[in-house]
């Protein structure tokens, strides 16, 4: 099967793309023959974004998601790959429970790795299900406090054997910084807290500390360490000043990148997530460190819950919000402004992620390549609508943002997914 994409603008020229089965087999100005053509008149082809960062749920949560809503919230975004997360019920700690999820994502309508917890429980089974040498984990995923129900590593040489295992089987692990007690001790100062009070009491120091400690610990064991969803200015400066002492990698999401506290007055508990908002200040550092290179990937951190569970007070909404179909519209915006440039955009989008996890052959576009490729109008705009979404969580802290530039096509391994 031959497919062919003529008049594509790839690396800034105008080109034609043979694609044969799933595999990018010619890039340039000649006009092979085909079985299907594509005009994508002149609109520029990135590399399918590589999201290392998605919450699915699916199994016994699957009224938040499913593999299906996910797939083509995904396909809308622009995304071609992702990374389940493994707090999901049951949990992802050993081989039977990532044996049931697999089950699930056979329905998936993109390529998928899953992330796999380590808690200091399961240890030795984490052990057991990696001596099977599973082709679909991406890394491990460690979390220093609880954020909604998830279990929580707290102990220090509990890290030191994750990091142990991490480095052992050559996988990341994914940490989510905050540390527990940090969290429990500012948590505890406040009284009847509003959705205000969230970055008070999930506390910057409560990230930086973590950040801190996780560096240490890397600095003498060795292992990939991959930082999920950095919130502060003080964490780039760390990771900045420490890139080349350890083997660490930054991700940061979209949401603490562009939006802050201060979106919490229109957005509400739809605005609540962990870590928390952080301040126009962060942003701003945050932007500095995509530009200088701190910054490694981007992860969307797509945490669906109910639309009834986010409307309850804010001690009892769950944190997260949807991420998938905003995040290429809202970067695509951000090139358009001039912050950076779109290979900026697709280095941290695609090609770090299938470096840092060792993706074969996914994440640019070249011959030899798997046809994951996105087609985007730079001048096309979109207001963010929560009901229009593909997920089925029908709400956004970016409820009526309009962007410039969005996505029109995706392709995954060399089929047309999403779009005309
Ligand atoms: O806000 C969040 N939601 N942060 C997390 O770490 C977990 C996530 C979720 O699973 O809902
Ligand atoms: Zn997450």
């Amino acid at each position: 099967m031959k497919t062919l994409l003529k008049n594509g603008n790839i690396n800034g020229k105008i080109q034609n793309l043979l694609i044969k089965d799933d595999i990018i087999d010619y890039i340039g100005t000649n006009l092979p023959d085909a079985d299907i053509e594509y005009d994508i008149n002149r609109l520029i082809l990135i590399p399918g974004m590589i999201d290392p960062h998605v919450h699915v749920r699916d199994l016994k949560q699957s009224e938040k998601e499913d593999w299906t809503s996910a797939s083509n919230a995904a396909l809308k975004g622009g995304i071609t790959t992702v990374f389940d997360m493994p707090n999901t019920r049951p949990p992802t700690v050993n081989l039977d429970y990532l044996n049931a999820k697999r089950e699930k994502a056979k329905l998936a309508k993109i390529n998928y790795k899953f992330n796999v917890a380590a808690t200091s429980e399961n240890l030795k089974e984490l052990t057991e299900l990696l001596n099977t040498k599973p082709e679909d984990v991406a890394a491990l995923k460690l979390f220093l406090a609880g954020s909604n129900s998830n279990e929580y590593v707290d102990d220090e040489e509990d890290i030191r054997k994750v990091f142990g295992i991490s480095l052992k089987y050559d996988l990341p692990v994914i940490v989510h910084t905050e540390l527990q007690k940090c969290v429990e001790e500012y948590s505890s100062k406040v009284k009847n807290p509003t959705v205000f009070d969230h970055n008070f009491m999930r506390n910057r120091e409560c990230s930086i500390k973590g950040t801190e400690l996780l560096i240490e610990h890397a600095k003498q064991i060795g292992n990939k360490l991959y930082l999920a969803h950095i919130s502060t200015a003080e964490e780039i400066d760390i990771i900045k000043a420490n890139k080349n002492k350890c083997n660490v990698f930054c991700e940061v999401t979209p949401h603490h990148l562009l939006i802050n506290e201060d979106i919490l007055k229109t957005a509400g508990n739809f605005g609540k997530v962990n870590p928390p908002l952080r301040t126009e200040k962060d942003n701003n550092r945050i932007m500095q460190g995509i530009i200088d290179g701190t910054v490694d990937t981007i992860g969307t951190d797509h945490a669906p819950h109910l639309l009834s569970e986010k409307q309850k007070q804010y001690s009892e909404a769950p944190s997260g919000f949807p991420g998938l179909e905003t995040a290429l519209p809202l970067f695509l915006n951000e090139v358009n402004k001039g912050s950076f440039s779109m290979g900026k955009l697709i280095e941290i989008t695609s090609d770090n992620s299938s470096k840092i996890f060792n993706l074969k052959n996914r994440g640019k576009i070249e011959e030899g390549y798997f046809a994951d490729l996105t087609v985007v109008d730079m001048n096309k705009t979109r207001r963010i609508e929560a009901k229009n979404f593909k997920t089925k969580a029908k709400y956004s802290p970016y409820e009526g943002m309009t962007c410039k530039g969005d996505v029109v096509m995706t392709f995954v391994n060399g089929e047309l997914r999403f779009g005309i």
